[in-house]
C-alpha cells in the first residue's frame, strides 16, 4: 500500500478510496457520531451495518444512506446483550459475505461533571496502580 495516500478520503477529496467494498459493523450508529461515521463510510465504498437498539431511528438512517446499492442495513443490537452481538456479526457476514470492522461506538454518556466537583482520589483508588 502506498503509505503516502490518505486513510480516509472524503467525497471530492481524492480519487482513491480505502473503504471500498469493506464490510462494517457500527454500534450506536441510529444517532450522533455513529449515524455520521455510517454516512463517510458508506460515502467512501464501504458496506454498513447500522447496529442500535433503536429501530426507528436506525431504519431512518439507513433509509437516507444507504441508496440503492443497499449499502447500509440496519440490525437490533444491544450491546450489552452478548447473543445479540453475536448475532449482528453473524448478520453482517450472511449479508455481505464478510466482515472487516467492527467501529464499537454505541455508549452512553454519563453525568457531566465539572472538575472542580471530581474527587480525584475516589475515582483513582479503584483504579489498580502499574
Ligand atoms: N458526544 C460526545 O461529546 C462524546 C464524548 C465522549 C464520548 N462519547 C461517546 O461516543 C459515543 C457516541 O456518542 P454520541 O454523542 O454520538 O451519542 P448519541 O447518544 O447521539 O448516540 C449513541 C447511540 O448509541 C445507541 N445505544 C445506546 N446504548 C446502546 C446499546 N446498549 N446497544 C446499542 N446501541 C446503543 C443509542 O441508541 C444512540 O443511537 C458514545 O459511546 C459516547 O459515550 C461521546
Amino acid at each position: 500500500m502506498n503509505r503516502l495516500r490518505p486513510a480516509l478520503c472524503i467525497r471530492g477529496g481524492c480519487s482513491y478510496i480505502r473503504l471500498e467494498g469493506k464490510v462494517a459493523i457500527i454500534t450506536g450508529a441510529a444517532s450522533g457520531i455513529g449515524e455520521a461515521t455510517a454516512k463517510v463510510f458508506v460515502e467512501n465504498g464501504a458496506f454498513v451495518v447500522v447496529a442500535d437498539i433503536q429501530e426507528e431511528l436506525g431504519l431512518k438512517v439507513v433509509a437516507s444512506i444507504g441508496g440503492p446499492d443497499h449499502k447500509a442495513i440496519y440490525k437490533k443490537c444491544d450491546v450489552t446483550v452478548e447473543k445479540q452481538v453475536e448475532e449482528t456479526v453473524a448478520f453482517a457476514i450472511e449479508k455481505y459475505g464478510t466482515l472487516d470492522i467492527m467501529y464499537s461506538n454505541a455508549g452512553i454518556m454519563g453525568p457531566i461533571e465539572s472538575i472542580l466537583d471530581m474527587d480525584i482520589w475516589k475515582r483513582f483508588s479503584t483504579v489498580p496502580w502499574q
